[in-house]
């Protein structure tokens, strides 16, 4: 039976290789709608958990997910053992980027390594890690040939970038619409096929190369208007008395032209942060400089170096010192209500005011009951009324919905507020909450003076 009827009847087999935030979702996906789906992770922790039906990503259902395993239409492996049955092969690894800021490919070739035993003819793979242009073309796709086999006419290969934002209620799998780009048109026809079984609208592109700079142009844009946020607030900070976020507010009621963005400490995540390195790295084999959008990464990896400034400015203007002063920091995940501290700001931050000699420091998230930092084992603290009142200074470096602000302002004594997360408390507590980019705070000496 052809692969088109086979994804057509539902009878196709789907892998999905790596079962973090991007496979897991769409493994389940496939399973609820019927396909039998075998899903692959070198981390047997998580198969352990998965076979058990335990779920342990906050945006899959996890009574979906036992319902997939139990009724065997979700099953996974360790190992790439049986590969071969699957159809269609989708994969979702990682690609950091390494300690010089380059792109680190090798989880891809580790995957498409591992799939090489059991490719035969007929099978469709599907890149979803996000990536530079011509990854798809000279790195996977010459592995794979390395068999014998001919993209475009034995086996099928094509890149479909992820779009997931986890933690998003509104924009889920089903209806966020992908890219794809085949290899050949055939390998095209082929994704789109299968990318339809289970979400609502598939965009097919003329190229893998076109597909994967549509995926790093859409967090590229986003990292130059976040930096070009924070450049503003810092702007703000210094001038005094301009309230960025008012200002993106105010701007944002303009009907056309404009969408807001939001200044912070910082950006985390595996996509932001990384994705611009990717098209650097890439620019410069083509005598290319991609400055903007590398003055970008440069802004954004600066704000927690800008709100240890803050800091330490607000709190010595409370007669206060890092050395002697109990610091408690409000949400260690890189963005609200997420658990994912992959290169978060707050972390980041956490190790600056250390390294300031700040002795005491604790964290609360509920989201992240533990973390390891440099080898230490830390565990969120319970906030409470006495904890508040205990501490010098307070920071929230994210805003999870589950804090109440207004009694995190009513406790505290200072609070570095770095995601507008106060605005609306109560107005005698205005005057011991510093807001990045408020300006309620600001260190320029008197212009007379010029
Ligand atoms: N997390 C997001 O919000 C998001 C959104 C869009 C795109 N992406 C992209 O998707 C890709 C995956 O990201 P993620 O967040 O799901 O990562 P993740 O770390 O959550 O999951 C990746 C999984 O792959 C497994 N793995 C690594 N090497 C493997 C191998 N050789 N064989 C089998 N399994 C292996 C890991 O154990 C892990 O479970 C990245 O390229 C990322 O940039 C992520």
């Amino acid at each position: 039976m052809s692969l088109e009827s086979k994804i057509s009847q539902k009878t196709a087999r789907i892998g999905v290789v790596g079962l973090g935030y991007v496979g897991l979702p769409l493994a389940v996906e496939y399973a609820k709608a019927g396909f039998d789906v075998l899903g692959i992770d070198n981390d047997t922790e998580k198969v352990k958990k998965l076979t058990a039906g335990e779920n342990y990503i906050d945006d899959v259902n996890s009574d979906e997910l036992a319902t997939v395993v139990k009724n065997g239409k979700f099953s996974s492996e360790a190992n790439y053992e049986n590969i071969s049955s699957a159809d269609v092969i989708y994969i979702c690894v990682p690609t950091p980027f390494t300690p010089n800021k380059e792109p680190d490919v090798t989880f891809i070739e580790d995957a498409a390594k591992g799939i090489l035993d059991g490719l035969r003819k007929g099978q469709l793979i599907i890149l979803k890690s996000t990536t530079y242009p011509e990854t798809t073309e000279k790195l996977l796709q010459p592995i794979l040939e390395s068999t014998g086999l001919k993209v475009g006419k034995d086996i099928f290969l094509a890149f479909s970038p992820e779009r997931i934002d986890p933690g998003n209620k509104t924009f889920t799998t089903a209806n966020t619409p992908v890219v794809v780009g085949g290899i050949s048109q055939k390998c095209t026809d082929l994704t789109v096929l299968v990318s339809k079984a289970i979400i609502n609208n598939v965009v097919p592109l003329s190229s893998p190369k076109a597909a994967e700079m549509t995926k790093l142009l859409e967090n590229i844009f986003r990292s130059v208007n976040i930096a070009l946020m924070n450049e503003l607030a810092q702007l703000c900070d210094r001038m005094g008395g301009i309230d960025i976020w008012e200002v993106v507010e105010a701007a944002a009621t303009k009907p056309f032209g404009f969408m807001p963005f939001y200044p912070g400490p910082g950006i985390g995540g595996h996509c932001i942060l990384v994705d611009p390195y990717y098209l650097a790295w890439k620019a410069k084999e083509f005598d290319f400089h991609t400055n903007f959008i590398e003055l970008a990464a440069e802004t954004n990896e600066n704000m927690p170096y800008y709100v240890l400034d803050l800091i330490i400015r607000s709190l010595s203007m409370n007669g206060g010192a890092i050395a002697n002063a109990k610091f408690l920091l409000l949400g260690a995940s890189f963005k609200k209500n997420v658990d994912d501290i992959r290169n978060s700001p707050a972390l980041k931050l956490m190790d600056l005011l250390k390294m300031r000699g700040a002795e005491n420091l604790i964290y609360n998230d509920p989201w992240v009951p533990t973390l390891t930092r440099n080898g230490t084992v830390l565990h969120s603290t319970e906030l409470s009324q006495g904890l508040l009142q205990s501490m010098d200074c307070v920071i929230i470096a994210t805003d999870h919905d589950d804090y109440d602000m207004d009694f995190i302002a009513k406790h505290s004594k200072l609070i570095i507020d770095t995601r507008n997360a106060t605005k609306n408390v109560g107005k005698q507590f205005k005057d011991k909450i510093q807001r990045l980019g408020c300006g309620t705070n600001p260190y320029y000496p008197s212009r007379d003076e010029h």
